[in-house]
């Protein structure tokens, strides 16, 4: 069974990015993590990026039918797209978004979520392990499936 973790726009910069708010781990890092995770579950997990948001919602869409799960961190279209909400509204499989820094101590831009009220479940601040508590949270809630 596979999940996919879709990473969003300037994470492919990370660890060069901000390093009080994103610490230095990098996108291989988070990479790694998602991987060691999944194999824990028995599940194969597909990690992309992309700086497009409309890749992100083709992406989405592939969750329709490939995919038991999904990881995402939209990254600042969460602060900014209807589309990814609706794209994410549309699946019938767990949607747990991450982001790596509590946005909720940070600008008030930060503080509106468009993918969190379509979302399955949110943990947001818990930096680098917040998409190991992702995955592992999607492989409970598809444990009892037969797919
Ligand atoms: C982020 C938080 C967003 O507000 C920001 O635009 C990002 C990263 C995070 O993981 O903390 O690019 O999604």
């Amino acid at each position: 069974r596979r999940i996919l973790v879709l990473n969003g726009p300037n994470l492919d910069v990370l660890g060069r990015r901000d390093p009080a708010q994103y610490g230095t781990v990098t996108l291989a890092e988070l990479e790694a993590i998602v991987h060691t995770e999944a194999a824990v579950h028995e599940l194969e997990a597909d990690f992309r990026q992309t700086n497009r948001e409309g890749e992100l919602v083709e992406w989405l869409h592939e969750a329709l039918d490939h995919f038991v799960g999904v990881v995402i961190n939209p990254a600042a279209y969460a602060h900014t797209s209807v589309a990814l909400h609706d794209a994410v509204e549309a699946l019938d499989v767990p949607v747990v978004e991450v982001h790596l820094s509590n946005t909720w101590k940070r600008e008030p831009f930060r503080h509106v979520d468009h993918v969190a009220t379509a979302a399955t479940a949110v943990i947001v601040g818990a930096g680098a392990d917040g998409y190991r508590l992702a995955v592992a949270h999607v492989a409970s809630l598809v444990s009892t499936d037969a797919q």
